[in-house]
């Protein structure tokens, strides 16, 4: 294993090809957006900057890192010699399954189909290819160069080889694999959501304000970040279309969107990326504002 490429170079996209650059691999970043990938370089390039001034890297593992990263704007040009690729385009079925239909034909027999989906099937992903016992998922964590956790979801063909080898080439990226089956959620998502989507409807009937929500989740129970505050980290959009998976595939009304959540997205509040979620967000500040829309209660 050798060149991993890595398609879409948003958050999860760059953050991956920054692991993989940083432990030596071959990293072809693909994404159509030319700027987005010069955005993706700039922003590798900062968080390696903050490893290095923690001591955690010298400057000559980071200029390797980026020396590590080739960037494409196509699948011919970024996939034609992988040995694995990750995909963490769009969280859009019809999107990644037309990914990995070009994939199936561009990348060589040998290669590895690794889906970095917070929710999507992958027996769904594999079906499209003429591989599905080497279509897996590989579900990073965000911020990606911090986060120790690697969610390997085996697929319901996926081959016992081709997980192992994901398995140990996580270790080998100094991340920690968890292995789960292919279920709405898998693991991850199936107990994080109802947790955020429990702590929205707790806020909506009044239970608690915003700060005191997130209070008593990130000082009761050591959370780094409270369930609201996660939220707007992930996006209010992505918690959405998760709930929407998990309530879609088991049928079970208990993971029904708190409508509140579905106001703020149909509104256009989507947490950080936006500027406004259940905080307000001022860039350049860490600093945090309860929106204005939660005030007093
Ligand atoms: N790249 C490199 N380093 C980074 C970084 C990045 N993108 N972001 C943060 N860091 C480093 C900082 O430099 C700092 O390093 P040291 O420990 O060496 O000092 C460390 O991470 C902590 O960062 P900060 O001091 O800036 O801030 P913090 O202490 O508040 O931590 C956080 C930030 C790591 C994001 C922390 O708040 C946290 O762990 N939050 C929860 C994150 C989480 O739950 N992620 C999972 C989301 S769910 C998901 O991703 C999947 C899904 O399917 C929805």
């Amino acid at each position: 294993m050798k060149n991993i490429t890595v398609i879409g170079s948003g958050t999860m996209g760059n953050g991956i090809a920054h692991v993989f650059a940083q432990y030596g691999y071959n990293v072809s970043l693909v994404d159509v957006s030319a700027p987005a990938l010069e955005k993706a370089i700039e922003t590798i390039g900062k968080n390696l900057d903050r490893q290095v001034a923690k001591g955690g890297l010298t400057e000559d593992q980071k200029a390797a890192t980026l020396n590590n990263i080739k960037t494409f704007t196509t699948l011919k040009e970024g996939a034609a010699n992988a040995d694995l690729v990750v995909e963490a385009a769009t969280e859009n079925v019809t999107i990644k399954l037309d990914i990995f239909k070009q994939l199936d034909e561009i990348a060589p027999a040998h290669c590895i189909l690794a889906s970095n989906t917070s929710s999507i099937s992958i027996t769904k992903i594999g079906s499209v290819t003429k591989r599905a016992d080497k279509v897996i998922g590989m579900h990073f964590m965000n911020p990606v160069p911090v986060m120790k956790l690697v969610e390997v979801i085996n697929g319901y063909k996926t081959s016992k080889e081709v997980t192992e080898t994901i398995v140990t080439l996580s270790k080998a990226i100094g991340k920690i694999p968890a292995e789960a089956n292919d279920y709405p959620g898998f693991i991850a998502n199936r107990i994080l959501m109802p947790m955020i989507n429990e702590a929205i409807w707790t806020l909506h009937e009044g239970v608690g304000t915003v700060e005191s929500i997130d209070t008593v989740m990130k000082l009761g129970m050591a959370h780094p970040m409270g369930p609201l505050q996660l939220a707007d980290f992930i996006g209010l959009d992505v918690c959405l279309a998760i709930l929407n998976v998990l309530h879609d595939g088991f049928g079970n009304p208990k993971y029904a969107p708190c409508p509140l959540l579905v106001n703020m997205v149909t509104a256009g509040n989507l947490g950080a990326k936006s500027g406004e979620g259940f905080y307000k967000y001022t860039p350049g500040s860490k600093d945090l504002v309860v929106s204005a829309q939660f005030a007093g209660r």
